[in-house]
């Protein structure tokens, strides 16, 4: 059997009318640059997230540098960011010249550890720290609270990574409303995907909100008058139209993932496997559903791999470990928690539309390569 990681097509066939319908629309208005779909799409977000605005940019990389540049963070500055994470996290912040300044990650959520960004913010750190980016990592949140806490006492601006994690709650606020913005990616592969690429910001700040229009619309606020040094992230219309019929339908592939996760959890119990830990203060999307193997996971992924099953790492290198970061002076054995997670993480295919005998075949595999030692599966 092959099961893939996700399968769009899937989730694309019954609504396949509805979208080809506001697709057309976009096409019958020519109003392609955001106009009345972005407009209405920013509008369901915001509601959605109970934010007060939401601003659609083009893509979730985007979403961030526009928000550390609406906050004012500038070349030379520090952000902090985990080390356990997407490229574009640290990358965003690289982007716009500052510093990305890397912390370990909770063993058990791989979450930002907030006892390791106090331990950052300690330091006599060579850029002026004036931001953090806490990730909502595989689809639930990062403990904001300690974030928060921690950003109050030192006077830094919170911009939560969302990429991940649209629809999740921490005590009971939307994923992306808690800090001073929340930057979320449409990713295709996303729970809420795009036809391509696509992002979004979050703010509860009438100021920021403003900011942000004028900086993804290259800076201006009545045209052909550019107040600030802006850039082209706005949002793109047919994508937005895209959104706004499958915003309708996120809960439901969202609980259905959450019913996949809970089938794999009782399933896989007993077999020395870690199961995703939840604390009770966040809710799971399962972005990725992801395991821990006891030793490498190259054992798990390469068998389950050699049956079908499209098992993956995210993400095998840690971010203080990439050439593309070198510059900023880390090395092997700065963030344990981060290098070993990335030896040990793999993830099982998750999506709403996975069939029992597609999940009962997951699960069987999973025992077999648990069961089989480490000697067997070498001879
Ligand atoms: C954690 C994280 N941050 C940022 C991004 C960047 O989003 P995008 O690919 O839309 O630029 C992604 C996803 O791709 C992500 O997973």
């Amino acid at each position: 059997m092959k099961i893939p990681a996700l399968d769009l097509k899937k989730q694309i066939a019954p609504i396949r009318q509805e979208i080809d319908a506001a697709i057309k629309e976009v096409i019958d208005n020519t109003s392609f640059i955001l106009g009345q779909a972005a407009a209405r799409f920013e509008q369901h977000a915001a509601e959605y997230s109970k934010a007060k605005y939401a601003i659609g940019v083009s893509n979730g990389t985007d979403a961030i540098a526009l928000s550390l540049l609406a906050l004012g963070i500038k070349s030379g500055d520090g952000v902090i960011c985990p080390s356990f994470t997407y490229y574009a996290t640290a990358g965003a912040v690289a982007s716009i010249g500052a510093y990305p300044v890397f912390a370990d990650i909770d063993g058990d959520t791989y979450n930002i550890s907030i006892a390791s960004v106090e331990k950052v913010l300690a330091k006599n750190n060579k850029f002026k720290i004036k931001a953090i980016i806490p990730v909502h990592l595989y689809g639930q949140c990062a403990d904001m609270d300690g974030v928060l806490k921690l950003s109050r006492k030192h006077k830094i601006k919170v911009i939560e990574d969302t990429a991940q994690a649209f629809g999740a709650e921490y005590k009971g606020k939307k994923a992306g409303t808690l800090g001073d913005c929340g930057a979320v990616s449409f990713y295709p592969g996303k729970n809420l995907g795009a036809f391509g690429d696509a992002g979004l910001i979050l703010t509860n700040n009438q100021g920021l909100a403003e900011r942000l229009k004028i900086l993804r619309n290259q800076g201006n606020k009545d045209k052909y008058h550019h107040l600030v040094l802006g850039r082209n992230n706005r949002i793109d219309t047919i994508q937005a139209a895209v959104l706004d019929v499958k915003l309708k339908y996120l809960d439901e592939w969202n609980r259905k993932r959450q019913e996949v996760a809970r089938y794999y959890n009782k399933n896989l119990a007993g077999l020395g496997i870690k199961a995703p830990f939840v604390p009770g203060c966040t809710t799971h999307i399962y972005h990725q559903y992801v395991l821990r193997a006891p030793g490498s996971n190259k054992r798990f992924v390469d068998y389950l791999q050699a049956k079908g099953v499209d098992s993956r790492v995210f993400y095998p290198v840690p971010l203080h470990l990439q050439k593309c970061f070198k510059y900023l002076g880390y090395k092997a054995g700065d963030f344990p928690e981060a290098e070993k997670a990335a030896k040990q993480v793999f993830t099982l295919p998750i999506y709403p539309e996975l069939t029992q005998e597609e999940k009962d075949y997951i699960v069987a595999q999973v025992e077999t390569v648990s069961s089989l030692s480490a000697k067997q599966f070498r001879s």
